[in-house]
């Protein structure tokens, strides 16, 4: 079990703040400082560490927000960053820290937490959609516009925008473990899910976006499943115009079927010599 600590002095704020120039390094744009982190906390944020002995290894960071809805304004959390060291990536860190942000919030009396991610990152959409239970249908084109730091530098910034219920059944569940394997492609090819962007070419070890997309059908007749890369940050690095190139065709996709009322709600990744990763949409209320 890690080390957890909710996290609200200056000195260790300070660690948090050195921790992000290891995980998005190359800007200072990109990091969020102690003063602002200190005056979240203050106010109803919270930050959360994880420690391997004194050494800050990983931390999520959130603060409260406000939703306009038609019965008027709800509170919310919004989760804004949640980040590993690079060497303890892959271990259950992430699914950690945020299930530690999950008992927080509860114990705020919060229903929601938000937050954005690039979708095209396959293991952000396992660890947030497979794995934590969170839903989205929204994809927010460039968002934050031209990000500088070396993990987004170069390509639109497009996010889904996800929601996770802390109160539902279904978050509940996937949180009462300590790891949820994820579901395979094949059994949600025995459930007649329709893969409407089905890969053909490869470049080098990655695959290329297919020119055509299969039609896509009413949300009620079943579910979708769209492919994505399974190391997108791999692809960037070595071709970047590969990399622009799904973030346009992955765009298209998602903006039409939210916009027909699908809901991303699974995510199935098959490690291996050839990864493949895949966002499983379906249709219903999204609080489920
Ligand atoms: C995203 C991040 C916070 C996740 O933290 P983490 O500790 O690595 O995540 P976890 O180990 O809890 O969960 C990741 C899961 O994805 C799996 N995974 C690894 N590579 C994967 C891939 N290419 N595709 C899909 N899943 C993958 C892991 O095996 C793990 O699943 P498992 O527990 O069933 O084995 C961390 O990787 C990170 O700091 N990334 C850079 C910054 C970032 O993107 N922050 C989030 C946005 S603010």
């Amino acid at each position: 079990m890690p080390d957890l600590r909710v996290l609200e002095t200056t000195e260790t704020l300070y660690q948090v703040e050195e921790l992000q120039r290891l995980v998005w390094p190359g800007s200072e744009t990109t990091v969020v400082p102690v003063h602002m982190l200190r005056a979240a906390v203050d106010h109803g944020g919270v930050v959360i560490g994880a420690y391997e002995g004194e050494l800050l290894i990983g931390f999520v960071f959130g603060f409260p927000g406000i939703e306009e809805t038609s019965s008027g304004p709800r509170l919310m959390h919004v989760s804004h960053m949640a980040g590993i060291h690079p060497e303890y990536r892959n271990r259950g860190l992430g699914f950690a820290l945020k299930r530690a942000q999950w008992q927080f919030v509860r114990q705020q009396g919060g229903e929601r937490i938000c937050w954005t991610y690039d979708p095209l990152l396959s293991r952000n959409a396992n660890l947030n959609i497979a794995k934590l239970g969170a839903v989205c249908n929204t994809n927010i084109p460039n968002y934050y516009g031209e990000m500088r730091d070396g993990l987004n530098a170069g390509l639109p910034s497009d996010r889904f925008r996800v929601d996770w219920w802390v109160n539902t059944p279904r978050v509940e569940k996937r949180l009462s473990q300590t790891s949820r394997r994820s579901r395979n492609l094949a059994q949600y090819r025995s459930a007649e899910a329709k893969l409407i962007n089905p890969v053909h070419e490869w470049i080098a070890a990655f695959p290329a976006p297919p020119t055509e997309i299969v039609s896509i059908p009413n949300p009620e007749t079943g579910l979708l499943l769209v492919e994505i890369p399974a190391d997108f940050q791999a692809m960037r690095a070595v071709n970047p115009q590969l990399a622009l190139s799904w973030r346009v065709h992955s765009r298209q996709i998602f903006q039409t079927c939210f916009a027909r009322g699908y809901i991303v709600t699974d995510f199935a990744f098959e490690p291996g010599e050839r990864p493949r990763s895949f966002y499983v949409l379906s249709h219903g209320d999204s609080t489920f």
